[in-house]
């Protein structure tokens, strides 16, 4: 397995010559070194209906006739605006795209679309993913605060990498992420939605000092930094 950090939220996963691709927001990332051109997907899964998770979801989807996968709410609206393939789903079920399952986890946040009139209307409820593929278990858990039923979701899922926010001000910062960490029980953290703007400027690097602090392993990707994965035997 294959996994590209692309900066902010997107995360892409290519497994068995298929690739799903989460949150993808690449135009409007000043750290980004990937153009949504550049990308190759089959799935976009969508954890909510921020401009900081969608922006690129339309032209990459139509690019590469795509299925986008979200919240019934979010999927609705690419669907009938948008006239993209979707999956629509919710918090609590799994969708299986054949090469890897995808189950829509609970995140603690907001989901407004912010229209172009400047108009909010109602995007679903926000939430996380966890992909199962060859075996290993990968958890993206959104944007969100720190929530105890971390706790349980951790204790009901063997997490092999957990992809968790530490920005702050939108979402948990290092504090509650280490929290998070700990209670998802991750055997690598790997923390995103940080640098791409100065209001979530986090240090990474002692983010990581301090997983392996508390027993944890971390690594900080750069955008565009990708890496191979196969479980251990
Ligand atoms: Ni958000
Ligand atoms: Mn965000």
């Amino acid at each position: 397995m294959q996994i590209t950090y692309h900066g902010h939220s997107c995360v892409q996963i290519v497994t068995k010559g298929k690739s799903l691709l989460i949150d993808p927001f690449l135009r409007g990332n000043p750290i980004a070194v990937t153009k949504p051109e550049d990308i190759q997907t089959d799935y976009i899964l969508l954890t909510h209906a921020h401009t900081d998770h969608i922006l690129d979801a339309e032209p990459i989807a139509r690019a590469n006739d795509a299925t986008v996968v979200a919240t019934f709410e979010l999927a609705m609206y690419m669907s009938s605006r948008k006239q993209l393939k979707t999956i629509d789903m919710n918090i609590g079920g799994t969708v299986d795209l054949g090469f890897a399952k995808a189950k829509m986890i609970q995140a603690f946040h907001s989901s407004g679309i912010f229209l172009e009139e400047g108009q909010i209307i109602y995007g679903g409820m926000p939430a996380g993913y966890i992909i199962q593929a060859e075996g290993l278990t990968i958890l993206h858990a959104g944007d969100t605060a720190l929530f105890s039923d971390m706790k349980m979701i951790g204790d009901r899922h063997p997490i092999d990498i957990a992809f968790l926010p530490i920005g702050d001000h939108y979402t948990m910062g290092p504090d509650d992420a280490l929290q998070a960490a700990e209670w998802f029980g991750a055997k690598l953290v790997i923390p995103v939605h940080y640098n791409s703007f100065p209001l979530i400027r986090q240090n990474a690097q002692d983010f990581v000092r301090r997983l392996e602090v508390q027993g944890q392993q971390g690594r900080v990707l750069a955008p565009g930094e990708k890496f191979e994965i196969t479980k251990e035997k």
